[in-house]
């Protein structure tokens, strides 16, 4: 349940900045346009973590947002300043869009965050392109969401709390702390890393004008938080390495920096538990869940399923293959396990993007030639964006849930299964290289670099006895219930209230993992361990 806000914020108001807007307006296509009478504008909430998490706790703060107003129809949605109340059908809280033209969306969004520090951030070196516009640009768009904020920040009825998401902005703390100098009461900045943080030897492949920035930057703050304890270590020795005028205490997870403490912080992402939970106990998704398996599974089956925006990060590909090995080794699977595999386009104007979403749709339809017949389709293929209550009813309806990714922050989708395995007899197969690995407990773990491991690991999904599903599942769904979303938010507004309100010499270090005692340590069932 969301906890008292009002009591972590103090009267203080909350600005969020991030790249992607929760609610975006676009204009149907031509000849979907609405008869008289209707809109011809559709919202829609764009896939992804950072939006999944943050629109709940938006929802209780009522501060502002600061986002792209990445839409088609965005300017006609907001004012003449760019801000709209939201949710459109019942509105808590302020979107601020700001507005960006192709060159930025090119240079900042497609280029610098995305084909840069995403890659190298991931360390999936081979994905890494670089060029000196990137980062103009970049400085460029972080200075005018910097003025976004700071403007918000000057309009705010209380001292503002600004929380800067992602990687997207690494600038915008230091400037919006330089907007700001001088005012009356101060802000308190802070800014979420919502993906893995690269040690130096990796972050040094950017020039260097862009990895010192970067380093600078994110020292604009007053607390940088991290999902694990790797990351937030690998974000210390990189300042170590890149601001050799600052002091790193380790121990403490602190840099001092001139007469600044800068604080480093570790609070793992989780989701609405119960929401998603009571999302899949719904009729309507019981049914969904029940259609979908007669569809697709063959009495007696067993239903796989896997959610992700096709991202060269999630593994997708890795998963395809071991699953045409499965299938290859285990003649005996086939027409027995099928996969719904939900993969929706992510990012398509950068070619990586657009030539794996190519290859996922020719290897799916290779290995249903190879494999199904007129009876039995192995792999169904849904590319479009479902809606939560659609994805409940999948994550409802499999009896196994694969996540193969290479490199992910968290991996949110690990613990949307969890929630709406109501059943309680699911097995999650999870990637190690996720945040979500060294938090959950009772998932088989694989390295999908290895295809063998990742075979292994399905086997052992699929034939688990009953009663160890159930156990495992049982306890990785107490301790979900134990770290969600809202244990998240607390942990992060209790760190920034007891930061923002003295020095932090007189009190005990307290940013310790959300929810768990056991948050730094990997599962123990590793089928990949060989
Ligand atoms: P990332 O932030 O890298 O996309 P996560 O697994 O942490 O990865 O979060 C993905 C979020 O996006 C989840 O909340 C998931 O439900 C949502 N999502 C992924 N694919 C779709 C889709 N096709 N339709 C709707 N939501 C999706
Ligand atoms: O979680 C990482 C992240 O980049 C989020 O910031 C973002 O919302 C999500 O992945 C989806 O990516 P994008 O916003 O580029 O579509």
């Amino acid at each position: 349940m969301m906890p008292d806000m009002k009591q972590y914020l103090a009267g203080r108001t909350l600005i969020l900045v991030s790249n992607r807007e929760p609610y975006e307006h676009t204009a149907a296509p031509d000849g979907e346009q609405g008869t008289a009478g209707e809109s011809s504008v559709q919202v829609r909430r764009p896939p992804g973590g950072l939006v999944s998490a943050l629109d709940p706790t938006m929802r209780c703060t009522h501060g502002t947002w600061v986002a792209w107003g990445s839409g088609s129809a965005d300017r006609e949605t907001a004012d003449a300043e760019g801000r709209l109340a939201v949710p459109p059908e019942n509105p808590a809280y302020t979107l601020r869009r700001v507005w960006l033209d192709d060159a930025d969306v090119d240079g900042y969004y497609l280029g610098f965050a995305n084909s840069a520090l995403w890659p190298l951030c991931h360390m999936l070196l081979q994905h890494y392109d670089m060029r000196a516009e990137y980062w103009e640009r970049y400085k460029a768009v972080n200075e005018r969401f910097a003025a976004a904020a700071a403007d918000e920040a000057r309009r705010a009825p209380n001292a503002p709390v600004v929380w800067v998401q992602d990687y997207h902005f690494a600038l915008v703390s230091a400037m919006v702390r330089e907007r700001l100098a001088g005012e009356r009461r101060p802000a308190f900045l802070h800014q979420f890393w919502h993906i893995p943080f690269p040690p130096p030897d990796i972050l040094r492949l950017l020039p260097t004008a862009a990895y010192s920035g970067v380093m600078r930057g994110l020292l604009g703050n007053d607390l940088v938080e991290f999902h694990t304890d790797r990351y937030a270590l690998n974000f210390l020795d990189c300042v170590d390495e890149f601001v050799p005028e600052s002091r790193v205490d380790r121990d403490r997870r602190r840099v001092v920096l001139g007469d600044r403490e800068i604080h480093a912080g570790v609070f793992p992402i989780s989701i609405d538990a119960e929401q998603y939970e009571s999302l899949a106990r719904a009729p309507e998704a019981a049914e969904r869940a029940r259609e979908l398996r007669h569809r697709h599974v063959p009495p007696g089956g067993c239903l796989g399923v896997s959610v992700d925006r096709v991202d060269y990060t999630k593994g997708i590909p890795e998963r395809l293959r071991a699953l045409d090995q499965l299938w290859t080794d285990a003649p005996e699977l086939r027409r027995k396990l099928t996969f719904i595999v939900v993969a929706t386009p992510s990012r398509s104007e950068l070619r990586s993007y657009k030539t794996l979403e190519e290859e996922v749709v020719a290897s799916v339809a290779a290995i249903n030639a190879k494999f199904g017949d007129a009876e039995w389709t192995p792999i169904v293929l849904l590319k479009e964006n479902v809606s939560a209550d659609g994805l409940a009813a999948i994550y409802r309806a499999g009896d196994v849930c694969l996540v193969s990714s290479l490199q992910d922050g968290m991996n949110l989708v690990a613990k949307e299964f969890i929630a709406c395995n109501v059943d309680g007899n699911g097995v999650l197969v999870l990637s190690r290289f996720t945040g979500a690995a060294a938090e959950i407990d009772d998932a088989i773990l694989i390295n999908p670099f290895h295809v063998d491991g990742v075979v292994e690991g399905l086997r052992h999904a699929v034939t688990m006895p009953v009663e160890e599903r159930r156990a495992r599942m049982q306890r990785m769904q107490s301790q979900l219930h134990r770290s969600t979303i809202f244990d998240w938010l607390e942990a992060i507004l209790a760190r920034v209230n007891e930061l923002a309100s003295g020095p932090a010499e007189l009190r005990p270090p307290t940013d310790r993992p959300v929810g768990s005692d056991r948050a730094m340590r990997v599962g123990a069932a590793d089928a990949s361990a060989a």
